[in-house]
């Protein structure tokens, strides 16, 4: 029984093997919450002192007790316009013109496996694995019921929570404002970390302390955004990556989010998190709910890294629902960065065959296809194909990419229209846009209202079309610009506020009717590189192109801030020509290959430009990313930090029993005369022994250590002597050069 209830002391307990999160339904029916922590069967309610607190007003019922308030002790869900002043769960106005409401324990109810949020994705249940908790609180006067829904997978170590809030009167409320979940955090010094960045430099981590003013994590731009990641980690100052009690808070929505952290008058920490409240209202008329995103919630008490992990597992276990996600992926070459719009029939198939004889599984034809789709200023929309350069249609292409013996992949970018489409002529009030006012452009492109069920049928039947004409397996879903001048044609003006979170439903029940009808096609995520990668988008697409930056030493950063939350299954990540075009540095071939390893690898390169040498490398590229697959997706992945020698980046990867691992390291900053660049790896059985074989990349690493994989055998070396004593490289040399070591049970 992962979720208990205890009648004398009114606590609501909710375990996981090694977590413990507790609520009591408290004085006057409030519900509170008492601690979320390491795994502890104890009554926390001693850990609530209660104090006359100046301007901390009381419930009524307390009378001429003034040390009760809702102000300081930790809650549940608050709200607005009550004794709370801290940062609200819910808003709402009444029929009666009256904001917020007081909301008291009604009810609660334990029922086996996941709950279901309507219309959004969220956790799901392999069988049996899980329990929820429905705790339902009511404001008669307001009308309004909130149920909390609280999702346990004990041997996860997640918790998924969601609202529920349910018009009980007879006329309509308005909703401004419906969070997600509220997570008090009363004793301690925490920080936050976040994962910030723009377009091709996306999740940076950033870390802060808790401070007193409020700090929000959030995108207003009607997707989750390359800018501000939704997901965030409340760790106790000090905490690293083995050490030190972190939480992680991670909502299961693509849209506008917002998650906000306050540090109370008391020094309590109080974490809400949701849709964004920014144009947003929703009608709810008698007798309709409204269901939040869900938010995925999980504790460590020894640090970072075995917070990732568990994300890791969950992400790929309980959201991921594609076929693909435990499936070995085929190795592909994308054109873009190999012909951006400029390319011929014949040319994409020199292209392939090219890709072909170096070992590449998949061939995918990005952005240009279709239209009149010469630049990226026109025919988004009209997804027919542009038979001027692609003569006998894609069936044409498609038979000779197949004849090659690949299979194929084609871009989409579903969500958006040109003005210059056959589309939007046909039909100018499916794009949002303001009456009377000129849209802002962006990309010279304009959102499909996915608000209207109509523009989603018509996609559905326009892509599900493609999809049944065309031999395709795999579909790269781009999204190029956000979202402003939103307004739907189709709804009421009092509707409007809920046209965003609408837009997020329609985008859903799209993905969700075409992941359905074509399960064996790999879904492949993108908007502009990394700008949607989140636990919504995860549940349809298996893998997300992590960012449009492909040179490896910025990839560095932006694969190391995604770590924290996201595995490298999900992680799109290419090996790109040159020097780079988005940078325009130099890097060796075989670190971009060291670096794209660590996701869900392929290339993004023209191959009939390569040199023969390059050639030669290629295959045996291919070759180790195949060998290594399971260690690198199905492994445990470790951020290592080497404590001497100069400025690198490294991380492992370790089977799950333990008996191989994967070292990967990139130099970022060679300098002369350094010294010995020194690890501590991680996660290895000590008293196991390794086999260790190194391989070294770059130009200028010595010709004696530029071993192939049969490598420079070394001496056996002990779990223990790893983990412990750590590890030494030889000096490399040249522009970021970078290691693969392998480590082998013996
Ligand atoms: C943005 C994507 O991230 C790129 O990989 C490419 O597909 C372009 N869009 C095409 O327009």
């Amino acid at each position: 029984m992962s979720i208990r209830f205890d009648p004398a002391a009114k606590t609501l307990t909710l375990l996981t093997r090694s977590t413990c999160y507790q609520m009591q339904i408290s004085e006057f029916g409030y519900l509170l919450h008492l601690y979320y922590g390491q795994r502890a069967v104890e009554n926390f309610r001693y850990l609530c002192q209660t104090a006359d607190v100046g301007f901390s007003p009381n419930p009524y019922e307390s009378k001429l007790d003034r040390r009760w308030s809702l102000d300081t002790l930790p809650q549940e869900y608050s709200s607005t316009n009550t004794a709370d002043f801290r940062l609200s769960s819910l808003n709402l106005c009444a029929a009666n013109g009256a904001w917020g409401a007081d909301l008291r324990y009604v009810r609660h109810a334990v029922t086996p496996g996941a709950y279901a949020v309507t219309g959004m994705p969220c956790a799901f249940d392999k069988g049996g694995e899980s329990e929820t908790l429905a705790v339902v609180l009511r404001d008669a006067s307001a009308g309004v019921e909130v149920e909390l829904l609280y999702g346990v997978f004990p041997e996860q170590d997640v918790i998924t929570r969601a609202a529920r809030i349910r018009n009980t009167a007879d006329k309509p409320l308005r909703l401004f404002k419906a969070a997600s979940a509220c997570l008090d955090l009363p004793f301690g010094r925490w920080e936050l970390l976040h994962f910030h960045g723009r377009h091709a430099m996306e999740r940076i981590l950033e870390r802060t302390p808790v401070a007193t003013e409020i700090q929000t994590v959030s995108s207003r731009r009607g997707a989750s955004s390359h800018q501000q990641n939704p997901f965030v980690i409340l760790c106790r100052e000090g905490a690293n990556e083995d050490s030190g009690d972190c939480v992680a808070v991670m909502p299961v929505y693509s849209g506008s989010h917002r998650t906000d952290v306050e540090r109370d008058q008391m020094g309590s920490v109080r974490v809400v998190t949701g849709i964004h409240d920014e144009q947003f209202s929703w009608q709810l008329n008698p007798g309709e709910s409204f269901d939040t995103p869900q938010v995925l919630l999980s504790f460590s008490a020894c640090g970072l890294t075995p917070l990732s992990q568990t994300l890791h597992r969950f992400l790929r276990g309980n959201i991921c629902r594609s076929r693909w996600t435990n499936r070995r992926r085929p190795v592909l070459l994308n054109n873009w960065e190999a012909t951006y719009f400029d390319f011929t029939a014949d040319k994409l198939l020199r292209i392939a065959r090219e890709a072909r004889n170096l070992g590449v599984e998949l061939f995918v034809l990005d952005d240009g296809w279709f239209g009149r789709r010469s630049d990226d200023n026109r025919a988004l929309g009209d997804w027919f194909v542009n038979e001027d350069k692609l003569p006998g249609g894609l069936e044409t292409l498609i038979a000779g990419i197949k004849e090659l013996g690949l299979r194929f992949g084609l871009w989409v970018e579903p969500e958006m229209v040109s003005e210059d489409s056959d589309l939007y002529r046909a039909h100018p009030d499916w794009a949002l846009t303001v009456p009377g006012r000129d849209p802002a452009m962006s990309r010279n492109q304009l959102v499909l209202d996915l608000a209207r069920p109509e523009v989603v049928d018509w996609l559905y039947d326009t892509l599900s079309g493609l999809l049944r004409r065309c031999d395709i397996s795999y579909i790269k879903w781009d999204m190029n610009r956000h979202l402003t001048d939103v307004y739907s044609h189709a709804l009421p003006p009092e509707r409007q506020g809920e046209a965003p979170h609408r837009y997020v439903l329609g985008l859903y029940s799209l993905l969700e009717r075409l992941t359905a009808a074509f399960p064996e096609v790999l879904f492949e995520g993108c908007a502009g590189g990394g700008g949607r990668f989140d636990a919504g988008m995860l549940a349809y697409f298996p893998q997300i192109w992590c960012s449009d930056d492909t040179d490896p030493i910025e990839r560095l950063s932006i694969q190391k801030g995604t770590s924290y939350g996201y595995p490298v299954s999900a992680v799109g990540s290419h090996v790109s020509a040159s020097p780079n075009h988005q940078t325009g540095r130099g890097t060796p071939l075989g670190t971009r290959a060291v670096v794209a390893m660590a996701g869900s690898f392929g290339y993004e390169l023209d191959p009939t430009r390569l040199s023969e040498e390059e050639r030669r490398e290629i295959p045996g590229q291919i070759q180790r990313f195949s060998r290594y697959y399971d260690l690198i997706h199905g492994g445990d992945y470790y951020r290592l930090e080497p404590d001497c020698g100069p400025e690198s980046e490294a991380w492992s990867f370790v089977s799950p029993e333990k008996d191989e691992a994967l070292l990967c390291l990139v130099v970022k900053h060679p300098e002369a005369n350094p010294a010995p660049l020194h690890l501590r790896l991680k996660g290895l059985d000590p008293a196991a022994r390794y086999r260790i074989t190194q391989t070294f990349f770059g130009a200028a690493v010595p010709a004696a250590l530029q071993a192939d994989d049969s490598g420079d055998a070394l001496p056996v070396l002990s779990g223990a002597a790893l983990l412990y004593g750590g590890y030494t490289l030889p000096r490399l040399f040249g522009d970021y050069p970078s290691a693969l070591i392998h480590l082998e049970k013996i």
